[in-house]
């Protein structure tokens, strides 16, 4: 594990961005890794297809909470169509990962998983 990976990880783990649930939201989504239980949920306020407020939940790993945390920084202000391309590769270089393996892997693809989730349920019911 290098020092620059350690210290980001640690540093969105003990000062988690955007931790909490807004006011208001128009899409939210919430899931669990089944192999160890580690959960995130994601609000978001959207404004004309854009992401106005990003907040979340959860808890689990410090790799599962720190990528929670930077990926809502990632994706604020962002359209819905840019945050629907982030891949679990976009946040391991932001903290520095080179590469992962599979059981870790997971605590990064979670919180993606949720925040695509969260966006492709909201375009759904515009779309119904
Ligand atoms: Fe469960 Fe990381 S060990 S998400």
């Amino acid at each position: 594990m290098s020092y620059f990976f350690y210290e980001n990880v640690m540093d969105h783990y003990k000062n988690p961005r955007n931790k909490g649930k807004p006011d208001s939201y128009d899409t939210e989504y919430g899931d669990s890794n089944p192999t160890c239980g580690d959960n995130v949920k994601i609000y978001i306020k959207i404004e004309a297809n854009r992401i106005k407020k990003i907040g979340f939940e959860g808890n689990g790993c410090a790799l599962s909470m720190a990528s929670a945390s930077l990926m809502t920084e990632m994706v604020d202000g962002e359209s819905l169509d840019n945050a629907l391309k982030i891949s679990e590769k976009d946040l391991m270089n932001e903290l520095g990962i080179k590469e992962l393996g599979p059981n870790r892997i997971k605590c990064v693809a979670l919180p993606v998983k949720v925040l695509k989730m969260a966006i492709i349920s909201y375009i759904s019911k515009q779309n119904s």
